[in-house]
């Protein structure tokens, strides 16, 4: 029984009406008990002319009270007959009340709970009905929202599965045709054919080690380690790591930063990681005797930092997605100049906001270099 009342609503919705029904009925009872006698005598003796202070005590009415004595009696029993009406017609109007008030909240309750099951089940496109401003309604938009994400979330994941095995079976392909080819004698043993099949296992690893990385920083549970640091140093460190690369390939790379500029608030690794992936990029996407830039302004509280390049560029209409990941402009291109998978970028965008900063990248269009900026808080 009492575990029945436990699992119901409505039942505790209207045994909380009982009581307070209770209470008003032995509180006008026990009143009437004690109050009425007395005032009913009061009323009496003012009545009959007075009869004396002795007469309104006690709990008859006294002698002359015959009369009285009756009257009250008979009142006394319509007013208990009167009350019992009261709280019949009370209790049932108790019961109608938390009915409907009970099915008002138990319905939208019981939609969220099917809801959520079905959401568990994997239905993610499951929605509940929102009614009214109060809790509850509030309460259905919070859940349509949260389902909301979770069918967002999904989605990605789907994408990302399918993303990532389109992008493995390319090399993988690759791999497997050049040793079938090598097996049935059609391609020629030769450190030309070996070095093919190397490169391409080679792009698997790089692969691979994109998207660890790339899930490191999704994951969000990478920290940063703020400091003020010093934007030439940031910039000189990626400068010397890449500088043969840019004489192997003939590409001129310089810097220029205003002597002036205030330290920045950053993670010098990961903000380095950012610089090398820009001026990588750049390297990658500039074709022999043309130049890249590194160069810094204050503005405001931040600073930008800029990559610019004399390269291929970038059309107006690739600009919005390449910080997307797996996005690449020419895929068979950047393929052929042992282009990266397409994650770079994606991952210096979430370093950048991880310092709260931001990316974004200009370009007048194909063949006419791009520019990469991002900015990173001065620090205080
Ligand atoms: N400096 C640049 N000049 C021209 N295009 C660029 C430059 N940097 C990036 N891109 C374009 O953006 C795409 C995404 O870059 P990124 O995420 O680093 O991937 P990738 O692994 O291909 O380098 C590249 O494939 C390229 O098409
Ligand atoms: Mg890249």
């Amino acid at each position: 029984m009492i575990a029945y009342v436990r699992r119901h609503l409505g039942i505790k919705l209207f045994l909380s009406y009982l009581i307070v029904l209770l209470v008003g009925v032995v509180v006008l009872a026990s009143t009437t008990q004690f109050a009425l006698p007395g005032a009913f005598s009061r009323q009496m003796a003012h009545m009959t002319g007075g009869m004396g202070p002795g007469m309104m005590a006690g709990p008859g009415f006294g002698q002359g009270g015959g009369q009285a004595q009756d009257l009250y009696t008979t009142f006394r029993a319509s007013f208990n007959e009167a009350l019992a009406w009261a709280v019949l017609v009370a209790v049932a109007a108790a019961l109608v009340v938390s009915m409907i008030f009970s099915r008002g909240v138990i319905a939208p309750v019981r939609a969220m709970m099917s809801a959520s099951q079905r959401i568990a089940e994997g239905h993610y496109n499951e929605r509940v009905q929102v009614r009214g401003a109060d809790e509850l309604g509030q309460l259905a938009g919070r859940f349509n929202t949260m389902a909301g994400k979770l069918e967002q979330i999904e989605s990605m994941r789907r994408q990302l599965i399918g993303d990532v095995t389109h992008e493995l079976r390319t090399p993988l392909t690759a791999i497997k045709g050049s040793i079938e080819g090598l097996m049935d004698g059609v391609l020629p043993a030769t450190g030309e054919t070996f070095g093919q099949i190397y490169q391409e296992a080679d792009r698997l690893g790089r692969l691979v080690d994109d998207l660890q990385e790339l899930s490191r920083v999704e994951a969000d549970t990478f920290k940063l380690d703020l400091r003020p640091v010093a934007v030439a140093d940031l910039v000189n460190a990626a400068l010397a790591r890449l500088s043969r690369q840019y004489e192997e390939k003939d590409v001129a790379l310089t810097s220029s930063l205003p002597a002036d500029l205030p330290l920045v608030q950053a993670d010098e690794d990961r903000v380095g990681q950012v610089l090398l992936n820009l001026i990588g990029n750049a390297l990658q996407y500039t074709p022999a005797e043309g130049s890249v830039q590194v160069s810094a302004v204050r503005h405001g509280d931040e600073v930008e930092i800029m990559v610019t390049d004399t390269g291929v560029g970038i059309p107006s209409e690739h600009l919005p997605h390449i910080f997307d990941r797996f996005y690449r402009v020419d895929r068979s291109r950047s393929r052929r100049a042992g282009g990266g998978s397409g994650i770079g970028l994606t991952i210096a965008r979430y370093l950048v906001e991880a310092h709260g900063g931001r990316i974004w990248a200009e370009s007048e269009g194909e063949g006419q270099g791009s520019r990469f900026t991002f900015t990173v808080k001065a620090a205080k």
